[in-house]
Order: structure tokens, then sequence, then C-alpha cells
């Protein structure tokens, strides 16, 4: 399957929000909107009112990683507000099955992810569920942080489990993406591309897309 980039709205300019996702719209294939509480992890970034205000001003499929607690109480809020999938982590989703049938209840696609020392195995009986597996190539919480290539290794046994097993879950890969770990994520196995720093935080961020997509589609 080709290649999909989702630039990061994290690392886009939040008092011109609307005016970074249009420039790109026409070269992605879908927004990547992170969400966080300051309980999961040590940052805050935006909410729902943000997500709202921003609906109407695009037609991009909203991807929205939840890293937060309790995520599946906020379900119906984030459809509500323009949301098209939510992604949970494993670390605070005890249960998916139940998170997964809530989601589409909602009629909101269902993603799964886990932090780099993760362990694949806490995602792998879950695989049938799911849409989307982000598997995070950072610590989440903040943009700009260096690839961890340990995570290859998990896109790998991803890509060979759903392979084998027929399942159409997309696999992610979030966390210093450049042309360069794109690459390699790719070569793993890897078909959505999240990108923050290495689009939004380029002065030209429709040629920094051209780049990472001609690295990933050489
Ligand atoms: C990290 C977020 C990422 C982040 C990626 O907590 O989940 O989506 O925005 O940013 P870069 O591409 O700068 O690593
Ligand atoms: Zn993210």
């Amino acid at each position: 399957m080709a290649a999909r980039i989702y630039p990061s709205l994290l690392a886009a300019d939040f008092a011109h929000l609307a005016d970074d996702v249009a420039r790109v719209e026409p070269v992605v294939d879908g927004l990547h909107v992170d969400v966080m509480d300051g309980h999961f992890v040590p940052n805050i970034s935006f909410g729902l009112s943000v997500i709202e205000d921003l609906r109407p001003t695009t037609g991009l499929f909203f991807d929205t990683h939840l890293m937060m607690s309790n995520p599946g109480f906020f379900f119906p809020h984030f459809k509500a507000a323009g949301c098209d999938m939510v992604t949970v982590h494993i670390e605070v989703a005890p249960n998916p099955t139940v998170l997964a049938e809530k989601a589409r209840a909602e009629g909101l696609k269902f993603g799964l992810t886990l932090n780099p020392p993760t362990p694949f195995e806490a995602v792998e009986p879950y695989l049938e569920l799911v849409d989307n597996l982000l598997i995070m190539s950072v610590y989440p919480g903040f943009g700009g942080q260096s690839f961890v290539p340990e995570v290859l290794e998990k896109v790998e046994r991803a890509r060979e489990i759903i392979d084998s097993r027929g399942l159409p879950a997309d696999i992610q890969i979030d966390g210093g993406i450049t042309p360069e770990t794109g690459r390699l994520a790719r070569a793993a196995g890897a078909e959505i591309f999240v990108a923050g720093t290495a689009i939004f935080g380029r002065p030209d961020p429709v040629e920094a897309v051209a780049a990472l997509r001609a690295a990933l589609e050489d």
C-alpha cells in the first residue's frame, strides 16, 4: 500500500492553525491531532474546542492521538468535535475490546498504540480490533525528539502478523520521523507516517512533505 503522510498539529503555529493546515492540505493524507492531558504525559497540548473550531476549516481526516488517561469517557466528545479516529494507549487501556466497541458505536475508527518500552505482546491480542496500530518511536509528550530505532523490530513483527492474519489494520509510526528515519520505518512495514517538526517545523512545509514522500517512495 502507498505510504500516507499525516502532519502532526503539535508542531504547527497555535495562533494560526487553520492557515498552517490549509497550506499542507493538498499534499497530505490526513491530520494527526495530538491530545495531551498533563497526567498520562507530562505536557498539555490542546483539547476539544480547538479541534471543533479547526474542523470546518479543512476536509482532512482527523486522526486523534489520545495521550490521556480515561480516554473512553471522551469518545462522544471527540466525535462531536469532528474527529474521525481515536487512537488510545494500551498502557491506560486495560480493556481495549470495550473501548473499540465504544468507539465504533460513536462512528469513530479505533486505534491502539504503545510506548517504546511497552512490548509488542501487549497489543498483539487486540490486532483484530483495530483500524490503526500506532508504534510510538519516541516517548510521548513532546515533539522534536529523536527517533528510537529499537521500535523498528515491533514494526516488522506487526507487519508479519497483520499480513499473515490478513487483517485490515494500518501500521502507523509517530515520533522523530524525517526522510531518513521514515525510510527505515517504511522498509520495516509502516504505511502511515506522522511528522511534526519535519513538516510544520520547516520553512517550507509543502516542500518538506515532498521530500518525505520521495524518501518513502524510493
Ligand atoms: C509526541 C506526539 C507526536 C509528535 C511528533 O508525543 O505524539 O505526534 O507531535 O513530533 P515530531 O515529528 O517532532 O517527533
Ligand atoms: Zn502523536
